[in-house]
């Protein structure tokens, strides 16, 4: 199980970081992924774009990889056990501890005007979309380690205090080091809130990438043999990795060791390479996202299958809580 949130326009960090993971596991596992329309509503009120985000997010992801018919993907707001079980968890849930939350503390700086109770109780939302169908493997970046901590903590709060119904949460990953998608400008990795220049969106036209590919910095070149790469060398080494060809890549770590390589070249090559790589992905995304008819379809499928998972879910807690009264 894993959330997602519609903030729209996903880039090639969230590709290589998570989506591409989600599509791995999709063969695997009983998957549940949804759009964490709720959880926005603690930062953005205004939902006035809440539906386009939505869409698009939905349709990033399926031109991805991922496939409704193989996995439930749907919208958080479209199951309201979930907030029946977020209720249940506020209980027990402690003020202190959500204080102490980083990301609560990051929110309290970033929006002092609005710190809401939402903000306040968001890893609680959190848990329950993750209890709700008793996942027991997250697939989320470290980021989100302390929220999986504490979905863990309601976990067994709940269990020893009502009866066993949850299991424990955990962080997943394909024992890999999770890919870091370097941004173009050397500092850092590719994300929606650095510089817009240094990160290649998934929406991005053809232009608009070679024009984000040929700023990306780059020096005067090593003039001894196998001279150390530095970092923002590295960071096209590694780009051109991901979405290139092997064969190009050894041509150009050969010509850096031979201090022959003309970055401009190696520039030009890995913006066809990242042209080559998300030109399919936008297409088949944008025509997902405008048929609005097959999109409703696919919320509903995902609904119906998360519904049946959290209803016996809810069940099972209501029976254990003792609020079964007849
Ligand atoms: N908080 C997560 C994020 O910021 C999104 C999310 C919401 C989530 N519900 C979840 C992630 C459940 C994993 C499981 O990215």
């Amino acid at each position: 199980m894993s959330g997602i949130r519609p903030t729209g326009f996903l880039h090639l960090g969230n590709y290589f970081g998570a989506v591409r993971n989600y599509v791995k596991l999709q063969s695997q596992f009983t998957c549940y992924f949804m759009v964490a329309d709720l959880h926005s509503l603690t930062t953005h009120p205004d939902t006035r774009e809440l539906k386009g985000h939505v869409h698009r997010v939905l349709a990033e992801n399926i031109a991805c990889g991922l496939d409704p018919e193989k996995v439930a993907l749907f919208c958080q707001s479209h199951v309201p056990e979930t907030t029946e079980l977020y209720l249940y968890l506020n209980m027990l849930a402690y003020k202190g501890e959500l204080e102490k939350t980083t990301t609560f503390k990051d929110k309290v700086r970033q929006q002092p005007e609005n710190i809401n109770a939402g903000l306040l109780t968001y890893p609680v939302l959190q848990a329950a979309d993750i209890l709700l169908h008793r996942a027991s493997l997250v697939p989320v970046g470290k980021d989100q380690e302390q929220h999986l901590e504490m979905a863990r903590t309601f976990a067994n709060r709940f269990n020893h205090r009502y009866g066993e119904v949850f299991p424990e949460p955990q962080a997943f990953n394909f024992g890999e080091e999770l890919v870091k998608v370097p941004s173009l400008d050397g500092t850092g990795k590719m994300s929606k809130s650095e510089n817009q220049l240094a990160t290649i969106y998934l929406a991005d036209d053809d232009d608009l990438i070679r024009k984000k590919v040929m700023k990306a910095k780059t020096d005067a070149g090593p003039t001894a043999p196998n001279t150390p790469r530095p970092d923002y060398i590295v960071n096209i080494f590694q780009l051109m990795q991901l979405v290139g060809t092997a064969e190009n890549l050894k041509f150009f770590e050969d010509a850096y060791d031979e201090c022959r390589i003309r970055y401009g070249d190696m520039k030009k090559q890995l913006a066809e390479d990242m042209v080559h790589f998300i030109t399919p992905i936008r297409q088949r995304a944008e025509s997902i996202r405008t048929d609005h008819a097959y999109l409703k379809k696919v919320m509903d499928i995902g609904a119906e299958k998360a519904r049946a998972s959290a209803r016996e879910t809810m069940r099972l807690a209501r029976e254990v809580m003792g609020l079964d009264y007849y």
